[in-house]
């Protein structure tokens, strides 16, 4: 009685094996026939009423009937994970020879682009490229320019102190002071770098940004030097002629000081929002060289005269490029940064 059921069992179930389609298929065959609840499971619970030695005989075909539906089952399974791998691999190849998507070459930062230009162009001109420390002594930074510690102007510049009683440089003037002790006079030389100011940052005002400082110490070195540098740096960079006014301006490491504006590049000096209308933006602070400056650095303000100034080079690459907000420059966005 149960083998001819073990028999009908193994029979009906390859069979439902072999028209299986798909794993699904197969899973659900192997569930009905070898499942907890499946007909071979049935089929045991009646050995109980076997004699033992039926039982014995009957056990035998029962567990080679398991073998057979178990070895086809995982047999049909294999060829068919085999051919679903198959069909993927197919539809899936790829050709390595292809270049990868997606990747761009970097680019320069705008700030940094126009820096490159500047020093090229100053090189040209016989001046020297330095760059002093971003961590500075309070004596680079302010006393050895004139300002000693008790002096107002050192309120003009918000000052990140340091714990060792250094300072992150407020402006790039300490430059000035290192190339005049190292390369004595007659001297040219710029210095661009990354300055830092205790600020509230918004759209026009960082904690960092950017200048390039400029200094010539020489023989008879008048305001009319500085003029002509200046009008030469800034028709390289916009490549046209550049009108400019100076205006007085107080710095203590210069005397006279001066403000340089340019005239307004967007409206051509009509007047219009980013001039404030006044036909005029402020670009660079400059001015002679205070005596007492050439003094602290070992120079005899008898024999020598200089200029020097301080472009605000952040500010430059804003007016060169259209840039409304400064916070942009810092923000490392790429849809920012990729238009340059
Ligand atoms: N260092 C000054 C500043 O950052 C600018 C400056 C430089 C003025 C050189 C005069 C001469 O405000």
């Amino acid at each position: 009685m149960l083998d001819s059921q073990l028999e009908e069992l193994r029979r009906s179930t390859l069979a439902g094996f072999a028209s299986a389609r798909s794993l699904e298929e197969l899973e659900k065959a192997r569930v009905e026939a070898l499942g907890r609840k499946g007909t071979l499971a049935q089929i045991s619970k009646d050995f109980g009423k076997l004699s033992s030695e039926e039982r014995a005989r009957t056990g035998k075909l029962l567990n080679s009937v398991k073998q057979d539906l178990e070895g086809e089952y995982e047999g049909k399974k294999l060829r068919f994970e085999q051919a679903e791998l198959a069909e993927r691999l197919a539809e899936e190849w790829i050709d390595v020879t292809l270049p990868a998507p997606g990747v761009r070459p970097g680019s320069l930062h705008p700030v940094t682009q126009l820096q490159n230009e500047i020093e090229e162009l100053f090189t040209s001109l016989g001046f020297a490229v330095l760059y002093g420390p971003e961590v500075e002594s309070e004596e680079h930074n302010f006393d050895a320019l004139n300002i000693p510690a008790a002096h107002p102007a050192r309120d003009m510049q918000d000052t990140f102190w340091l714990s060792n009683g250094q300072l992150l440089r407020t402006h790039t003037s300490p430059v000035q002071v290192r190339g005049m002790r190292a390369l004595r006079p007659p001297l040219r030389m710029i210095a661009p770098g990354r300055v830092f100011r205790n600020e509230e940052v918004d759209a026009s005002h960082e904690h960092t940004f950017y200048q390039v400082e400029g200094m010539m110490v020489d023989r008879d070195v008048s305001v009319a030097n500085l003029i002509y540098f200046m009008k030469t740096l800034l028709g390289g960079i916009f490549q046209r002629e550049i009108t400019v006014r100076l205006r007085p301006g107080y710095f203590p490491f210069v005397e006279p000081g001066f403000e340089l504006d340019i005239q307004c590049l967007i409206c051509s000096g009509r007047g219009c929002p980013v001039c404030k209308h006044s036909g005029w933006v402020e670009l660079c602070p400059c001015g002679l060289v205070h005596p007492n400056v050439l003094h602290l650095s070992d120079i005899d303000p008898e024999e020598w005269s200089g200029f020097a100034f301080g472009l605000g080079l952040t500010r430059l690459a804003m007016m060169r490029y259209g840039i409304d907000d400064i916070r942009l420059l810092q923000g490392g966005d790429l849809r920012f940064l990729t238009q340059f």
